[in-house]
């Protein structure tokens, strides 16, 4: 085990919340082990082109202290290049001889599948790396920071959501990010009472939407003394249709990493149920019941989308990420000194600090459908038949395991 003097701390892929919580407890742990640490900026990009830098950002006591670990972003900057796909043959030694000059001994590198891919190419290739799971996505193998804080962000969109819908009278379906797991829309539609919550794992089937939407939604209109009501949808942006075939504006180009760009499923949603509202003659009963039907103008509720994009992984990171990212930073150089490299952190439980095979780790985790079912039985719609929610019980003998 060489002895580790100075190391760089990476953030690459999406930002999120809980990422400042990373840089700033891997700086404080080697700090507190009397290691130097440095910004890699800009990411995979930032070390590529390390060897053409002059100088590096120590992030010594006074430098952290500027850092808010509460904001979400990273002060080490992010970009989505890909080692792999750089047409550079000698990109690793490269990369090796950038770290030398700047006497690099290691490096902390937080991101999702693409960027932990990477980690595990770059520890193949001699250098001295550990992964930090980052992602908004959550659709790794382990919790990633990031996760927790747009899920509350989610929650509290579609909260604000419901006042402008429940004053127009309308059906709001809102876009999120996610790829091609659900997990946030999931968890973030859960957290606010969501009407309906569409994901990737499950094929949307138009019809049960609609029937749900006409039932909850005039319903509760009908019920209001002003006549006032709203329904909510979170939809994923990875969505299938019931054929199985993504919903997805193809014009939205590719990223850097390759990746389709996803956009499109919360306008397809609300043209899908327009079509529906306008075939349907007791929706046009509804509207004159409730005094609001005006000949041309106004003859069927209106379906609106909203993508809040970006806002949902950016401003204050969750409290629950900011702990598991402070925590996970700092453990991340107990390994390095330890000498485990080429591994994904998984948390840290009291003394324990917990990893795993990074190239497992990084594989895609969908939502649990089982999971899906029991809130289906309390009624959200998942835009299929409702199917049977069928428990099977146990005891948890000792203490169950828990992060907080
Ligand atoms: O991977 C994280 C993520 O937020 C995805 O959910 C989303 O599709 C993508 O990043 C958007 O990336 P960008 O900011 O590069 O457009």
């Amino acid at each position: 085990m060489s002895e580790i003097k100075k190391i760089g701390v990476l953030t690459s892929g999406g930002d999120c919340g809980g990422l400042n919580a990373v840089v700033k407890g891997t700086a404080q742990m080697a700090a507190s082990l009397g290691i130097k640490c440095y910004a890699i900026t800009n990411g995979y990009a930032g070390l590529y082109n390390l060897i053409d830098f002059d100088k590096l950002t120590e992030l010594d006591g006074d430098r952290v202290d500027q850092i808010n670990a509460a904001l979400s972003g990273s002060e080490a900057g992010h970009s989505r290049v890909k080692i792999k796909k750089i047409e550079d043959p000698d990109k690793y030694g490269r990369i090796k001889e950038g770290m030398k000059k700047f006497d690099i001994d290691a490096l902390v590198i937080s991101g999702g599948d693409d960027s932990g891919s990477v980690m595990v190419d770059l520890y193949k290739h001699g250098v001295s790396c550990v992964h930090v799971p980052k992602t908004m996505d959550l659709d790794l193998q382990t919790y990633s920071v990031g996760g927790d804080s747009t899920i509350n962000r989610i929650a509290s969109f579609v909260d604000d959501l419901k006042t402008t819908g429940r004053t127009h009278n309308r059906v709001i379906a809102m876009e999120v990010f996610g790829r091609y797991a659900g997990h946030s829309a999931f968890r973030g539609g859960i957290a606010s009472d969501a009407d309906a919550i569409l994901i990737p794992e499950i094929p949307v089937d138009f019809d049960v939407l609609y029937r749900d939407v006409k039932k909850k939604f005039t319903h509760r209109i009908l019920k209001s003394d002003i006549y006032a009501g709203t329904y909510l949808i979170v939809v994923a942006e990875g969505l299938k249709d019931a054929s199985g075939s993504e919903i997805v504006d193809e014009g939205a180009g590719v990223d850097s990493f390759g990746h389709k760009k996803l956009a499109g499923a919360g306008k397809y949603v609300c043209q899908e149920l327009t079509k529906r509202m306008k075939a349907d003659k007791e929706m046009s009963d509804f509207m004159k019941a409730t005094h609001m039907y005006v000949e041309k103008l106004y003859t069927v509720p209106e379906v609106r989308e909203v993508t809040p994009g970006h806002l949902v992984r950016c401003g204050r990171a969750s409290g629950y990420d900011v702990n598991f990212g402070k925590e996970v930073g700092g453990a991340a150089v107990q390994l390095l000194v330890k000498g485990i490299y080429g591994v994904t952190l998984v948390d840290v439980c009291g003394k324990q600090i917990r990893y795993m095979n990074a190239e497992h780790a990084i594989k895609q985790r969908h939502v649990d459908l089982d999971q899906v079912s029991i809130h289906e039985h309390m009624g959200v719609c998942f835009g299929r038949e409702v199917k049977k929610y069928n428990p099977s019980f146990g005891e948890i003998k000792g203490t169950p395991e828990r992060y907080m």
